[in-house]
């Protein structure tokens, strides 16, 4: 295996009944906390009121930041700066899913930053040596932000959405509770799941290719995303498959699929483009790019998806060339997202063909993968997805 340093500090606290734990787990912090959710399914669902009461036995003052939204924007941040400095906070509890996780990592990494964030984080990746610490009650398995330290927010103005990250950015905890999810939309537990797929694809379809174990790891992974999944799918209740999927969404991106892998993250950068531009749900644009990109690379990447295909879909390689092999995974990747109801064209999700010059445009490349793409090749898997 190639070399590897492995840091992860964020303290899980999984299933039924963690949320509980929630006094505990703030007793090192100071006493004013910042309370950060979206557009309200925690009021609807009842989490607001049993966290904000944990939160009062907690003997802590607490402040709130509302509304934000998914594909969360920087003036939701520059909101959360001016509320942490203002009242000196000591603590960011945010409860809700990626957006809420995200936007709470903004704002901690922005507080102590002297100039702004968005401009020398996000666009000129300056380091932080300080952060306000943060805390989560995750309620959407997806992005994996539970247990990681990227944080990725837009710049509705301008049409860019860009990640940036830091090691001050861990959750300090992440209260996962699988009961918390069951409110989910269907759809969004869809978008979701697919996130987490992409999230293994660029690590998995990614050199080297030696044995390792990373690449096992994601392939149990995806073989345990897809069976619950279509537990989920077949029963909203069905406790296992979600409390299942709930701990795939972290694996799936807490940094232990990528030791000594390259990784890829190009189908991430065109999707971020497209949410950017459309405000469309992430997993609903990586549902249209990643199969398509993995399409476009089949030659460079046709090893890999041999491989895939029959160790993910125990496709039967008697009498199959590596190319029929590779073709039969992405096949049976492109038939399942059509299945489950996910998107396979931007015209699905009302983007026009039109559009494609200006999403181009605002893509960060980098050289990645078993193929670094440029801007003629994007053009060329954006077009595979009219
Ligand atoms: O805003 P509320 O009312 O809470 O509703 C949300 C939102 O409308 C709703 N929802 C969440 N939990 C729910 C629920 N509705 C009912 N019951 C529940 N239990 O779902 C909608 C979508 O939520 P959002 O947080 O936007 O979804 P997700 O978790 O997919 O986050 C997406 C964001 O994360 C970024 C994406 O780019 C996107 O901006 N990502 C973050 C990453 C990271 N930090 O590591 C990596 C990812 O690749 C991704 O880029
Ligand atoms: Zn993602």
């Amino acid at each position: 295996m190639e070399n590897f340093v492995f840091h992860n500090p964020t303290r899980i606290l999984f299933g039924d009944g963690m949320l509980d734990s929630l006094p505990g787990e703030l007793v090192p912090f100071g006493r004013k906390v910042l309370l950060v959710y979206g557009g309200g399914s925690i009021k609807r669902s009842g989490l607001y009121d049993q966290v904000t009461g944990l939160l009062k036995k907690a003997d802590k003052e607490v402040f709130e930041l509302t509304g934000v939204m998914p594909n969360p924007r920087t003036e939701k941040v520059y909101e959360g700066i001016e509320i942490c400095r203002r009242e000196s906070v000591d603590f960011i509890l945010a409860v809700g899913g990626g957006s809420v996780l995200d936007c709470s990592k903004a704002i901690a990494a922005g507080t102590f930053h002297p100039g702004d964030f968005w401009e020398d984080l996000y666009l000129n990746g300056q380091r932080i040596d300080r952060a306000v610490p943060l805390g989560t009650v995750l309620t959407m398995p997806a992005t994996g932000s539970e247990m990681n330290s990227t944080t990725v927010v837009s710049d509705w103005e301008n049409n860019r959405k860009r990640g940036y990250g830091n090691v001050l950015l861990f959750p300090r905890f992440s209260i996962l509770e699988p009961r918390l999810t069951m409110t989910m939309p269907r759809e969004q537990v869809v978008y979701g799941a697919i996130d987490m797929i992409s999230h293994v694809f660029e690590q998995y379809f990614s050199p080297p290719d030696d044995d390792n174990l990373s690449d096992e790891l994601a392939e149990a992974l995806l073989r345990n995303i897809r069976v619950n999944l279509d537990r989920s799918l077949t029963d909203l209740n069905d406790y296992q498959a979600r409390s299942n999927l709930m701990w795939d969404s972290t694996m799936a991106l807490n940094g232990l699929l990528r030791l000594g892998k390259e990784e890829d993250w190009q189908s991430h950068q065109i999707e971020h483009a497209l949410s950017a531009w459309y405000d469309i749900p992430h997993g609903a644009g990586l549902a249209i790019v990643h199969p398509n990109l993995l399409y476009y690379i089949r030659k460079e990447a046709e090893h890999k998806l041999a491989r895939y295909a029959v160790r993910v879909w125990e496709i039967d390689p008697a009498g199959k060339s590596e190319e029929e092999l590779a073709l039969a995974g992405l096949k049976a990747m492109r038939d399942y997202f059509n299945e489950i109801g996910a998107p396979a064209t931007l015209g699905d999700v009302g983007i026009p063909a039109g559009a494609i010059g200006n999403l181009i445009d605002s893509i960060n490349l980098f050289p990645a993968g078993y193929r670094s793409l440029d801007r003629d090749d994007v053009r060329a898997i954006l077009k595979l997805s009219v």
